[in-house]
């Protein structure tokens, strides 16, 4: 969800990845909404767009020979299931952050809860829309539990045993 820690955790494997001589490259919420989906809401029909046209740039990238971190929140399981499809079974891990709504809003990294709660913000994951959990993660983070380092340090054992 929005404040769960993706970026952080995402920015710090994509730094343990450049130092070992691996090319990625990060999308996010951020980068690909303000550009490629800058035409898309949040409803669930333009999530569901959001996250396609994610998984074929993710697939294009993944040709060219990146690791593509791809740090969204991806709320509904069809959509994963289609990123999975998308980029073939071998080329994805699934990672769930899983930090608890209270904690992402007392985070409220960028006031959106705030705003959600006053009714600014409709179709709000968490608050107004929902947020289907991953049952059966690759991996998974406990953000309350572990430190950035230790959750950097699971994601890499993970995609360091797929790039041997
Ligand atoms: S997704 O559901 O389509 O995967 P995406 O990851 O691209 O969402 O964008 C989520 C980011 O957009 C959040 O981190 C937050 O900063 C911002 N955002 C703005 N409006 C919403 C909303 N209604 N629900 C969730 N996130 C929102």
């Amino acid at each position: 969800m929005s404040g769960s820690g993706k970026s952080t955790i995402a920015n710090g494997v994509e730094i343990a990845l450049l130092e070992k001589g691996i090319h990625t490259y990060l999308l996010d919420g951020d980068n690909v909404r303000k550009g490629l989906s800058n035409n898309l809401s949040f409803s669930p029909e333009d999530r569901t767009e959001n996250i396609r046209r994610v998984a074929e740039i993710a697939n294009l990238m993944i040709d060219a020979g990146l690791v593509v971190l791809a740090s969204f929140v991806s709320p509904y399981k069809k959509d994963r299931a289609m990123i999975k499809k998308t980029v073939k079974d071998v080329n994805f891990v699934e990672i769930f952050i899983d930090t608890s709504i209270e904690e992402c809003e007392r985070r409220d990294t960028k006031g959106l809860y705030a705003k959600a709660r006053q009714g600014l913000i409709k179709d709000f994951t968490g608050i107004n829309a929902p947020y289907e959990v991953p049952e059966n993660p690759d991996v998974l983070i406990e953000t309350e539990k572990k430190s950035v380092e230790e959750a950097v340090s699971k994601v890499m054992e993970c995609i360091e045993k797929i790039l041997k």
